[in-house]
């Protein structure tokens, strides 16, 4: 019989009972307006949302995943054409990428898990149309010469920040340095929903204007069609539950960061190496991933002591079955596969006790390859 987790990856509902009353009322009052799409709830997210990150526009979508996809739509990115990604991402974003029947060019991460910014100028060709950078596990990518090379070459720069609620690079937040910031609001990242949602921040008003429009069947006009569209919108409810969120997100990634600090100060062991922080960047904990040469064993070892922990991610897309169209193979990208086969995430969540976070480190700790 598997052993019940004493230390879960992750616990969502704690952030919700922490603040039940106000995430009901929410809820309830978008439920008893009889407005359930495309309406004020949305409305006020959205200018929240914006502000937060300190650009001029969101537009609320579907999902993380939409909000990528649209974002090279708008652009009219389409076949043949190529995008540069970084290769050690979540599937979504190449995804978004093929969706438009657009190109992946995969460029290696540098030792912070975001795109090298030394290694883009080697993949751009004539067909290159943008620039797709990940901010993963809650770190910016290094922001300086990656803005450089999208103003000195006029290619435009998407931001995937899906795990990077808050994170800042210079004091700038994540999503506001390319033409468009993409956000997933799925449940588990910093800022969740309770369900699917997404975002695209912009500060360019006819691009915002042209992703209100692509969201939503390609109509402003009820019935009048400018264009092929999609139906893609953040609803009413979770636009309320998001805006209650949204006011604790700066509490939630100080509690993420207190986690992590205790992580960086109590977990050493040799076999076990640390996440790094860029200079100058602010870290908001998405995840809090480790790396271990043996890691299939320290897996198995805190599961032992009934801790959860996941890895993100273990197939990178190039070599995943879905991409094998692409022609690539071991070898093909070779600090990502290394990445992929020694990444551990460790359980961080709101709501973990001191004992909890110390039992973690205690097993990490007593890990021997
Ligand atoms: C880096 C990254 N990009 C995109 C997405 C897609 O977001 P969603 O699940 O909301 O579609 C995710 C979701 O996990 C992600 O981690």
């Amino acid at each position: 019989m598997k052993k019940k987790n004493r230390i879960p990856f992750n616990r969502l509902d704690y952030l919700y009972h922490r603040h039940e009353d106000e995430y009901n009322q929410a809820a309830l009052s978008a439920l008893c307006s009889g407005w359930y799409i495309l309406g004020p709830e949305l409305e006020t997210f959205e200018k929240e949302f914006a502000c937060y990150i300190g650009s001029s526009y969101c537009v609320g979508v579907n999902s993380g995943l939409d909000a990528l996809t649209l974002s090279l739509r708008v652009l009219g990115i389409g076949e043949g054409d190529e995008v540069i990604v970084q290769a050690n991402t979540y599937i979504a974003t190449v995804l978004a990428i093929t969706e438009n029947r657009a190109i992946p060019v995969f460029v290696e991460p540098d030792e912070f898990h975001g795109i090298d910014a030394s290694k883009i100028e080697a993949a751009i060709t004539s067909k290159t149309k943008a620039i797709m950078i990940v901010h993963l596990y809650g770190q910016s990518c290094d922001m300086e010469p990656i803005v450089a090379i999208s103003k000195q070459t006029g290619i435009p720069l998407i931001e995937d920040c899906a795990q990077s609620h808050g994170s800042t690079y210079q004091g700038k937040m994540t999503g506001s340095f390319g033409i468009m910031g993409c956000f997933s609001f799925y449940p588990t990242k910093n800022l969740g929903a309770f369900g699917d949602a997404g975002a695209i921040v912009t500060n360019d008003a006819e691009l915002a204007d042209k992703l209100r429009t692509l969201r939503n069947y390609g109509s402003k006009i009820k019935y009048q069609n400018e264009t092929k569209g999609v139906n893609s919108r953040l609803d009413e409810i979770q636009a309320a539950l998001l805006q209650v969120r949204l006011k604790y997100l700066e509490e939630i990634i100080a509690e993420r960061e207190r986690i992590a600090q205790s992580y960086l100060a109590g977990i050493d062991n040799p076999a076990v190496r640390l996440p790094k922080i860029r200079r100058g960047a602010r870290h908001t904990w998405h995840l809090f991933v480790v790396q271990c040469d043996k890691r299939v064993e320290l897996q198995a070892w805190p599961e032992d002591s009934g801790i959860q922990t996941q890895i993100h991610y273990p197939i990178p897309p190039h070599l995943s079955k879905a991409y094998s169209d692409l022609g690539y193979s071991k070898g093909s990208f070779p600090i990502t596969e290394r990445l992929a086969d020694t990444v551990l995430s460790l359980p961080l969540y709101c709501g973990m006790t001191s004992d909890e976070i110390n039992y973690v480190i205690n097993a990490v700790n007593g890990y021997r390859p």
